[in-house]
């Protein structure tokens, strides 16, 4: 078992990743909940749910797919903690991948002002990303997690078990934003074995994420690829799964840096190799979509601070750069579609 710690002073947290690793989480969980409220989907087989020792469990399976990432799934949970008798002293277990352990993580958030939380991360993306550094949230119609709040876990298991039963097209999310911190470290993570890449990049973002928790700075960097890549989820109506997102938004990104003088050619075919190459990520681009409805949902994301905001690649490594202009997204859309469309 491989152990990341996400250092946050009293709210620090280790993150469990390997094979078994679900089995970790009722010695991690605080002492004195004696009942766990454990929110899951339809998809997570049960065998993945962790033993939780005397405690007194109840089960909350939540609907699957971004459409029910919604105030009312919120609604619905913290009502059905309150008639499974948790108190201030109980925990939630998110068990699943990135839509249950938002969903579970914001609802724990809010019920009784903020109850503990640990997650059992059951895909790739959720291990490398979603289920670390407490952001949870859920979907307003205008974007995706417009509405949400940071509250951290209190521990992560990332349990590869369930990576053996993992969709294909779930591994290829996973891949998405491990592609991303290939950018972000510049290194070929690829190359490691799987518990090792997981473990790493857990690594990248606990350091990011103890740096920089509520996102003031440094830990927009983790946002690579997503600005574009939130924008074409929503556009798109859901059919693009996140990952598949990030991918096309780092190629996006490339486009956008070569068009604004940041990078030449040469990194922009870089991108290309680390995507299509190294991650074999090649998912096609929904049909229909019109640069200014992108555009206008850029402008609505969280980072845009009243400008269009991408993180870009430059010489000296990924930066945040706000004030983007329509006419450099315009040609930067161009030059996207015509290697993707
Ligand atoms: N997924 C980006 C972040 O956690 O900041």
């Amino acid at each position: 078992m491989r152990i990341e710690q996400v250092s946050l002073g009293e709210r620090s947290y280790p993150v469990v990743v390997g094979r078994g690793a679900r089995a970790e989480i009722d010695a991690l969980l605080p002492r004195e909940a004696r009942r766990v409220a454990v929110v899951t989907d339809a998809g997570v087989p049960r065998t993945l749910l962790p033993e939780l020792g005397d405690r007194s469990v109840t089960v909350h399976v939540i609907e699957p797919g971004e459409s029910a990432k919604t105030l009312s799934a919120i609604e619905s949970l913290c009502g059905q903690f309150s008639s499974a008798g948790l108190t201030r002293i109980d925990t939630v277990v998110g068990v699943g991948g990135g839509l249950v352990t938002d969903v579970a993580g914001f609802a724990a958030s809010v019920y009784h002002r903020g109850i503990a939380v640990a997650h059992v991360a059951t895909t790739l993306l959720a291990m490398v990303d979603a289920a670390i550094g407490g952001k949870t949230g859920v979907n307003l119609p205008d974007g995706k997690n417009l509405i949400g709040a940071y509250w951290q876990p209190c521990a992560v298991a990332c349990d590869l078990d369930a990576l053996d039963s993992l969709p294909a097209r779930e591994t290829r999310c996973g891949n998405g934003e491990m592609a991303k911190y290939h950018f972000i470290a510049r290194e070929d993570l690829s190359a490691l074995a799987l518990d090792e890449r997981i473990a790493r990049c857990v690594r990248i973002k606990a350091d990011i994420v103890a740096a920089d928790e509520r996102e003031g700075g440094s830990r927009a960097l983790l946002n690579y690829g997503h600005t574009f890549g939130h924008a074409l989820e929503a556009e798109s109506g859901w059919v693009l799964a996140h990952g598949e997102a990030v991918a096309l938004g780092l190629l996006f990104a490339a486009h956008l840096a070569h068009r604004t003088g940041r990078i030449g050619a040469e990194r922009v075919e870089d991108h290309y190799g680390v995507v299509h190459g190294l991650y074999d990520l090649r998912p096609p681009l929904p049909t229909g979509l019109a640069i200014d409805a992108l555009i206008a949902s850029m402008a609505r994301d969280k980072k845009a601070l009243g400008s269009l905001t991408f993180v870009l690649d430059s010489d000296r490594g990924l930066e945040v750069v706000r004030g983007v202009s329509e006419t450099d997204v315009h040609a930067a859309w161009a030059d996207f579609t015509a290697r993707n469309a």
